[in-house]
C-alpha cells in the first residue's frame, strides 16, 4: 500500500480533533476490539506483519524479526501485543511499570504539534502497577521481542529508588525478554538525577546483583537515557555504564529542551508548561548523544536509538551508524499504524543487513 493510500491520511483530522488522551484511549478500545475479532489480525498480519527474513536480527540474544520497536510509553500496560506484532514491529518496550499503581500527574498533560511533528508530554507515569501488568504479560503472543521498561513510584524517596526498581524487577523480569531502567523521564522529579555517577553506580550495582540472585544473568539489562545531559556529564555516566556489565543503552528520552520547537512556536510551547519533548526536532540532539555513545562505550554494550525517528531512511541511518536496534513513538501518532510497514519495507531495500 502506497504512503497516499494509507486511511490513516483520512482518519488522521478526525482523530487530532479530540484531545490526545481521548484519541488514545480510543485507538486503544479499537485495538483492543480488533484484537478480539475472529480473523481480523491474521489479515493485518498478512498484509504488515512479515518483515522479510533479511533484516531480522539477533541482538542480547534474541531473535528480532525487525530493528524496529515501538518505544516506551505508548502501550504502558501491555494491553495490545498482538496488534504491534500484527502491524509488523520486532518488539515492543512495555511501560514504564511502577511497583505500586499511580495516576500520574494531572490532565491535560499530553499535546500534539503537529506542525512541528512534536509531542509534548508530561505524564508523570501514570501506570496500573507491576501486579496487573504482570498478569497481562503471562499471555504474550509468540514471535515478538517485549521489553519490559520499569520505574520509581513519586512517592517513594529517592534514596529508596533502588528499592522500586528491585520490586519492579522481581515482578516484570521474568516475564519479558529484556529490562529497560528508566532513569531519565522528566516527569518524575528527581528521576533524571539517577543518571549521575555517585547514584548510577550503586543503582546498577543493586540491579546486577538481583539480576544474578534470580539466576537470570543472561537476560539484557539496559539503561534509558535522556537528551539533556551536557558533554561532560553523559561521558561521566557512559563511564561508569561501560564499566557496570549492563547490556546496552537507549538513547535517548524526551528533551526539556525547547530550542528544538521553531520559534515561530516557541511562545505557543512554552505556555502549554512543564513536559518533555518528543519527535522530529529530537532527531539531531539524539543522535549526538547516540554517536557519543557508540564511540564511548565498548562494543558489546549494544545501542538503541529512539528520539525522533520517523522513516525508514532515518532508521537505517540510525542502524548504520551503529545502533543495534530503533524505536520509535512520536512518528507512530503522526503517520498513523502503517508507518512500520512502510519503514521495514524501506530496510528491506537496503544492503547492509
Ligand atoms: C506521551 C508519551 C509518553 C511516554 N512515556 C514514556 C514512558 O513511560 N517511559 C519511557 O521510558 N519513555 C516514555 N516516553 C518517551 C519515548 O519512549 C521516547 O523515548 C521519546 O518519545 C523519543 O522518541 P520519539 O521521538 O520517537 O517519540 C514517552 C513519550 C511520549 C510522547
Amino acid at each position: 500500500m502506497t504512503h497516499s493510500l494509507d486511511p490513516y491520511r483520512l482518519l488522521r483530522p478526525l482523530i487530532f480533533q479530540l484531545d490526545p488522551e481521548t484519541a488514545h484511549g480510543l485507538c486503544f478500545s479499537l485495538g483492543g476490539l480488533a484484537q478480539r475479532l475472529p480473523g481480523l489480525l491474521p489479515m493485518l498480519q498478512g498484509v504488515c506483519g512479515r518483515p522479510e527474513p533479511a533484516i531480522a536480527r539477533p541482538v542480547f540474544g534474541l531473535p528480532f524479526r525487525s530493528p524496529i520497536g515501538l518505544a516506551a510509553g505508548l502501550d504502558k500496560g501491555a494491553q495490545l501485543l498482538p496488534l504491534w506484532k500484527a502491524l509488523g514491529f520486532g518488539s515492543v518496550e512495555i511501560g514504564t511499570v511502577t511497583p505500586r499503581p499511580q495516576a500520574g500527574n494531572p490532565k491535560p498533560r499530553v499535546f500534539r504539534l503537529p506542525e512541528e511533528g512534536l509531542i509534548l508530554n508530561r505524564m508523570g507515569f501514570n501506570s496500573e502497577g507491576m501486579d496487573v501488568v504482570a498478569r497481562r504479560l503471562r499471555y504474550r503472543p509468540a514471535g515478538l521481542v517485549v521489553g519490559g521498561n520499569i520505574g520509581k513510584n513519586k512517592t517513594t524517596p529517592e534514596e529508596a529508588a533502588l528499592d522500586d526498581y528491585r520490586a519492579a524487577y522481581r515482578v516484570i523480569a521474568p516475564l519479558v525478554d529484556y529490562v529497560a531502567l528508566n532513569i531519565s523521564s522528566p516527569n518524575t522529579p528527581g528521576l533524571r538525577k539517577l543518571q549521575a555517577p555517585e547514584a548510577l553506580g550503586p543503582l546498577l550495582a543493586g540491579m546486577l546483583a538481583l539480576r544474578k540472585e534470580m539466576g537470570m544473568e543472561r537476560q539484557a539489562l539496559l539503561v534509558k537515557l535522556a537528551p539533556d545531559l551536557s558533554s561532560p556529564e553523559l561521558d561521566a555516566t557512559l563511564d561508569v555504564l561501560a564499566a557496570s556489565g549492563i547490556d546496552g543503552v537507549i538513547a535517548t528520552n524526551t528533551t526539556l529542551d525547547r530550542g528544538i520547537v521553531s520559534e515561530v512556536n516557541r511562545a505557543k510551547v512554552e505556555a502549554l508548561g512543564e513536559g518533555g519533548l518528543s519527535g522530529r526536532g529530537l532527531k539531531l540532539r539524539a543522535r549526538n548523544v547516540q554517536l557519543r555513545i557508540l564511540q564511548r562505550l565498548p562494543p558489546q554494550i549494544r545501542l538503541v536509538a529512539c528520539g525522533g525517528i520517523g522513516s525508514g531512511e532515518v532508521a537505517a541511518r540510525a542502524l548504520q551508524d551503529g545502533a543495534a536496534l530503533v524505536q520509535i513513538y512520536t512518528a507512530l501518532i503522526f503517520e498513523g499504524p502503517l508507518l512500520v510497514r512502510r519503514m521495514n519495507r524501506e530496510l528491506e531495500t537496503r544492503d547492509f543487513f
